[in-house]
């Protein structure tokens, strides 16, 4: 559905530039679970820019069924790394704005609005502000937002960063609810391991900057992947070798 071919990014700065990706290249398949999983500064939120089309690659390009993307393209769902919500606007109407970008009818956007509302658990907030409610209700609305329109490419880039544990765990659990439901195709930036782990149909791992495919894990684990899946020998062992890339590439250090 979605393939990356030798994809490098190099941003100009005042003194040179700075070199974000390096000839990333793999495919994501029609209704594929993949996380990209990478530290911190490494291209991650470049990589889903360029993915949808809001950034052009300096490098490489990326191909949508086929078709090269040269412009922002309108069937994806995109959740960014904040959340973006615009403060004088309702939950629900910053969910409706999907719509009125698209043209959308408004009252069929407007159904399946409160549909998703209700699926989140935010049923009754549907006319508040994003300022009376907390940091994981609005991630959830801007959730909403992003699959409004019915995207079947769903981009996230650390969604779930700014929530606690409780809330995340919950949130993850969910979101491979919809997932398992909808079919759609997701590509989820994080830089949690076990997220990464148990959210995927395969773990794609990045070095550090400028970023690079290091490893792509398939991850085989049954789903729903409920708390237990993380006591089993197999998630232990995806974490173990996980864990080990990244000590390889010098970005965990147990010394
Ligand atoms: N618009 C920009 N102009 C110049 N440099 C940029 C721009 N956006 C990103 N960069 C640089 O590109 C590199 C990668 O940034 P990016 O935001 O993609 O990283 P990331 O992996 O998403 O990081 P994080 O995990 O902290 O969100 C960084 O060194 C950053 O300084
Ligand atoms: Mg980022």
């Amino acid at each position: 559905m979605l393939r990356f071919e030798h994809i490098g990014m190099k941003y100009k700065t005042l003194t040179g530039y700075t070199e974000a990706l390096i000839d990333v290249n793999f495919d994501i398949n029609d209704g594929e679970f993949v996380t990209v999983l990478g530290p911190s500064g490494c291209g991650k939120s470049t990589f889903l820019f360029i993915g949808t089309g809001l950034t052009q690659p300096t490098s490489g390009k990326v191909l949508l069924d086929g078709k090269e993307i040269t412009k922002p393209v309108k069937e994806v769902g995109f959740v960014f790394q904040d959340h973006l919500l615009l403060e004088w606007r309702t939950v629900l109407n910053n969910i409706m704005i999907q719509g009125e970008f698209r043209n959308l009818d408004k009252n069929i956007t407007k159904v399946k609005a409160m549909e998703l509302i209700r699926q989140v658990g935010l049923e009754g907030f549907e006319n508040k502000y994003p300022w009376e409610l907390s940091g994981g209700m609005q991630q959830r609305v801007s959730i909403c937002r992003a699959l409004v329109h019915e995207p079947q490419l769903l981009m996230m880039d650390e969604p779930y960063g700014a929530l606690d544990a409780l809330t995340r765990e919950q949130m993850r659990v969910d979101l491979e609810k919809m997932w398992m439901q909808k079919k759609n195709t997701i590509l989820f930036v994080t830089h949690d391991i076990d997220e990464a782990i148990l959210l995927a149909d395969k773990v794609v791992i990045l070095t550090p900057r400028p970023g690079r495919v290091k490893e792509i894990v398939p991850v085989d684990l049954p789903r729903p992947r409920n708390m237990a899946v993380k006591e089993s020998g197999e998630f232990l062992a995806l974490r173990k070798r996980i864990t080990e890339i990244f000590t390889e590439m010098g970005i965990l250090n147990e010394d």
